[in-house]
């Protein structure tokens, strides 16, 4: 591929006939109203530096304050906004980074610019912050620059323009003109073909211009502006401007290197002759490699340009930001610049401070990228062509390199506060709002929640977001997972910003605690003689449980039973001893233990909480033994025998039912001679004895897997004993099956009522009664004692007098004393003859409960002199089996009569069970 400048000249054959057209003259000299710079001077932020063939302006961020920068062109007293497609056309480039530092390069060709003979150029442009019309964020910029280095050719590779400049004047081309002379006129000089070449190539010459795509495209200077192409002579030059993707420029592959070309011949006509000048443009769109390190940009050798492989490099150079850097320069930055084989390869490392990191979002993934604007320049000289500069600006941008951010987890679990921190970010991303479990935030709601959000900044100048919300938030989810831990989370997502752009992303994120920070409730409990009281304390989580009692839960009626009573923290009530949800364990003679089991538990995740037990003794009065023989026995279900079913207890004799009975108990109410009920006598006294069991021999259903089996052997077994002494009477003795270490049943008292009547007569049918005494009785007259045990309806009982004596005073110990009857006999030695009288078996229903005996009146006397004309009778009675022995007991034969004083008598024979019996005082009469 050749192609070369050249200028030629044709001598036109043939008259053409052109007609006139009205070019738009697109002016090169200006004339500036130049306006002084209002903040410029004052202003550090504003830099402008001539480079060579452009002028650079840089804005730093510090000015614009985070406020998006706009540019005006100046043209004279007229202000053009300089957009991207006018900074294209016009020699204009404008780029920022992610902090705000904005960059102009402004080609001194540019279409505004003040040029004095192609050597003084002076630009001028406003800087803007957009949005605000004050006039001080307006900054008027005025820059000079001198640039009289022009090479015949000049081309300049910018992001947005591809811009070439030839030189049109054949006196500064001469090395290279090549001018074809039609045949002279005699009209002209030798002078001729310079002066009219260089009026020829005055923009309203332009005749038509030749655009090859590469197919040729003719195009009128007219319509070449019109589609985009800025096309422009200066004194000495021609300027030709396009954007890269204008319909006349074409891609060629150089060595592997995509290159953009425009290329055209644009035709002078004057009168009969016409000048052509090519003006072509290559500007490279790739040839980027890179590594995670290194970014390599390779630049064909020989590019289009050149017209031979023959054209010879004069100088490269390698520049950064449009400018050039020296060989020091490059070797701090490690920056390479070398020729291989036919590539130019320029090495840069990723991530120097000569280029900047941006941030994107990729799928709303987080990636940076790497950028940075290297310059390649090269001169170089055609064989024996001109020579030709040519620079390319270069902006590299690195493939987007994923930067997934990290969380770091600082959640302080004593001061219950998650404190999350997430990054690294770079400096252009904003958080916007942060989307809770229930809602979105700004980060400024956030913040006036009490969520701390704070930006943290590292060195390097990579920031990252510190998030602490307290795990009281509501935002806070709190799963619990076992009966005392909690799972605290906090899910986030994040919505963030890549400025200045504006692209959205956003990270989720979640973080949890896991805290056994959970307090149970707890349940207390004492008892009083009729109730248990339970008082249980709710934990930090409030009433959140259900009160299961025994195995029954709480129920209106069951709270009203117990009254129940609630406040925020604790709930309290008394269950008596005898509801259906206590249990027994024991029972004793005049005390059951008793047991409550309360359950607290979680209903909707069917936890236990609590599981407390309080078993207390209650008295309660377990077996009666009346007087009259009557037993009263109660008998409980215990808990050792849950299969129990009271009501089908029975006595030993199994007709013999309860009275009453529910699920927890059977009464039992008989007569001590019925119901199989045993009787036995020792050492006087008589015990009653039955037992309570689940009828005899009757098989106790078992529940075993659900199948009924039958157990031949009751467990269940409650022996109670009525055992009774005169006046006294002794209880009952309990126990289930027996079982060991079981404690033995205490015995009770009750009394038995065995009364000593004195008679009127021997007819035994009328007695003293209180008011009578003391009785009057004279010396030797009959006295008839009745001795009778009352109420007991046993008619196996025999009431025995084993000892009777008289006193003279009513101190039944007190001497002098006299015996009457000694050891169930009459006192052989008593001359004053006790007598026993049957008792009729016909005149009272239980003949052997009573004993008759008569006495004759008599007095004490010592030493001849009655003591005192009183005596009191005194009586020791005894219970015994009719079978008994000491019952039979046989008594000698009453001796003689003894005459003489009373003998004082020991008796030893004082037992307990023996009733005591004394009657009142009975006087002597003399009269
Ligand atoms: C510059 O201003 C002049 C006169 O105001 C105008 O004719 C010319 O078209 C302007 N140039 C541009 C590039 O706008
Ligand atoms: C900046 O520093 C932070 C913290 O030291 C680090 O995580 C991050 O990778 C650094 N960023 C760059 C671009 O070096
Ligand atoms: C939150 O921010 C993200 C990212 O900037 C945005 O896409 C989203 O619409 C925002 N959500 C709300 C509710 O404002
Ligand atoms: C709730 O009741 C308990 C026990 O009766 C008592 O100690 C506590 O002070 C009460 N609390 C409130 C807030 O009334
Ligand atoms: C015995 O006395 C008790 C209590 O006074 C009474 O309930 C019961 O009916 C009496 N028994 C007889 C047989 O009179
Ligand atoms: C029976 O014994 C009690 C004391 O155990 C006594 O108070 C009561 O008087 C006695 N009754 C008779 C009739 O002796």
């Amino acid at each position: 591929m050749t192609w070369f400048l050249c200028i030629c000249t044709f001598w036109l054959l043939m008259v053409m006939v052109l007609a006139q057209k009205n070019f738009n003259v697109l002016s090169t000299q200006k004339s500036f109203n130049v306006v002084p710079a209002q903040n410029f001077n004052q202003r550090t932020g504003l830099e402008t530096s001539c480079l060579g063939s452009y002028m650079r302006l840089t804005v730093d961020k510090s000015l614009a304050f985070g406020n998006e920068v706009e540019f005006d062109a100046v043209n004279g007293s007229q202000i053009e906004p300089l957009t991207p497609s006018l900074a294209a056309k016009c020699g204009f480039r404008i780029d920022s980074d992610p902090w705000g530092n904005y960059k102009v390069f402004a080609s001194l060709l540019n279409c505004f610019a003040g040029n004095e003979d192609d050597a003084v150029f002076d630009i001028d442009m406003r800087v803007r912050m957009r949005g605000v019309k004050a006039a001080q964020d307006v900054f008027e910029v005025e820059k000079t620059c001198n640039y009289d280095q022009w090479s015949p050719r000049e081309v300049l590779c910018t992001r947005n323009y591809m811009e070439v400049s030839v030189n049109r004047l054949p006196e500064e081309i001469t090395a290279l003109r090549k001018q074809v002379m039609l045949p002279r006129s005699k009209k002209f000089g030798d002078q001729w073909s310079e002066t009219v070449t260089e009026a020829i190539t005055s923009r309203q010459n332009i005749w038509r211009m030749v655009f090859f795509t590469p197919k040729q495209k003719a195009m009128v200077l007219e319509d070449a502006l019109r589609t985009g192409y800025s096309i422009a002579t200066t004194r000495s030059r021609l300027v030709l401007r396009s954007g890269y993707d204008m319909p006349e420029t074409y891609v060629e592959n150089v060595n592997g290197v995509p290159m953009k070309v425009i290329k055209v011949t644009t035709y002078f006509k004057k009168e009969w002759s016409v000048t052509m000048l090519d003006t072509v443009a290559a500007c490279p769109t790739g040839g980027l490699s890179f590594t995670d390190e290194m970014i390599t940009w390779n630049f064909p050798r020989f590019n289009p340009l050149m017209s031979s492989r023959a054209a010879s490099l004069l100088e490269v150079f390698m520049g950064i930001d449009g400018k050039q850097i020296d060989s020091l320069q490059m070797e701090a930055r490690g920056y390479y610049l070398t020729i291989v084989d036919d590539l130019i390869v320029m090495k840069i490392p990723t991530g120097g401070p000569d280029g900047y990191y941006k941030s994107h979002a990729v799928n709303n993934q987080y990636h940076i990228t790497y950028n940075i604007e290297p310059m390649l320049e090269l001169l170089w000289s055609d064989g024996a062509m001109d020579t030709t500069r040519y620079k390319v600006l270069f902006p590299i941008q690195t493939p987007f390199m994923p930067r997934p951010p990290h969380v770091d987890d600082l959640t302080d679990v004593d001061q219950k506060m998650f404190d999350v921190l997430l990054g690294p970010f770079l400096n252009d991303i904003e958080l916007v709002n942060i989307t809770f479990s229930t809602e979105v935030l700004t980060v400024a709601e956030a913040n006036a929640r009490g969520i701390n959000i704070q930006e943290q900044r590292f060195q390097n100048g990579s920031k990252a977001f510190r998030l602490q919300v307290p795990f009281s938030d509501s935002f806070v989810v709190i799963t619990q997972v076992d009966v005392v831990v909690r799972v605290y989370t906090l899910g986030i997502i994040y919505g963030f910003m890549v400025l200045p752009e504006y692209t959205p992303f956003s990270y989720s994120s979640s973080v949890d605690v896991t805290l056994q920070d959970i307090i149970l409730p707890t349940v207390r409990g004492s008892c009083d003689d009729e109730k248990f009281h339970i008082m249980i304390s709710f934990g930090n989580l409030g009433k959140n449980f259900n009160i299961m009692i025994g195995t029954h839960d709480m129920t209106p009626d069951r709270k009203a039973e117990y009254g129940v009573k609630e406040n925020n923290t604790h709930t309290s009530l008394a269950v008596p001893f005898l509801a259906s949800d206590v249990v027994y364990e024991l029972m004793y003679a005049s005390s059951l233990r008793a047991r409550i089991d309360v359950l607290l538990w979680d209903p909707s995740k069917k936890w236990t909480l609590s599981d407390f037990s309080l078993a207390c003794n209650f008295p309660m009065t377990m077996t009666e033994c009346f007087s009259n023989g009557t037993m009263s026995a109660l008998a409980v279900k215990v808990e050792s025998v849950p299969q129990l079913v009271p009501h089908q207890l029975t006595l030993r004799d199994p007709s013999c039912r309860p009275k009453f009975s529910n699920d927890h108990f059977a009464y039992f109410s008989f007569e001590a001679n019925s119901c199989g009920t045993t009787r036995t006598f020792h050492d006087g006294v008589v015990t009653y004895q039955n037992e309570i069991t689940l009828g005899n021999g009757l098989p106790v259903y078992q529940l075993s897997k659900g199948v009924p089996t039958a157990s031949p052997d009751p467990e269940y077994r409650v022996t109670m004993s009525c055992s009774y002494t005169l006046n006294d009477t002794q209880t009952i003795a309990f126990f289930t099956k027996p079982r060991e270490n079981e404690p033995m049943p205490e015995t009770g008292f009750g009394e038995l009522q065995v009364v000593l009547r004195l008679a009127l007569d021997g007819s035994f049918n009328q007695f003293y009664v209180e008011e009578d005494y003391p009785v009057v009785k004279y010396l030797g007259s009959p006295l008839f004692f009745e001795v009778m045990l009352l109420q007991s309806t046993d008619p196996q009982i025999e009431l025995v007098l084993e000892n009777c004596w008289a006193t003279l005073k009513e101190d039944r110990n007190s001497t002098p004393r006299w015996d009457l009857i000694v050891d169930g006999c009459v006192n052989l030695a008593d001359g004053y003859e006790t007598v026993f009288h049957p008792v009729d078996p016909n005149s009272i229903p239980f003949p052997m409960h009573v004993k008759h005996f008569e006495v004759k009146m008599f007095t004490f006397v010592e030493n001849d002199v009655v003591l005192q004309d009183q005596i009191f009778v005194h009586c020791e009675a005894v219970l015994c089996d009719d079978s008994d022995g000491i019952c039979k007991r046989h008594c000698p034969s009453p001796l003689p009569l003894k005459t003489g004083k009373k003998v004082r008598r020991e008796t030893t024979n004082v037992q307990s069970q023996r009733v005591q019996l004394s009657s009142r005082k009975i006087m002597f009469s003399s009269s």
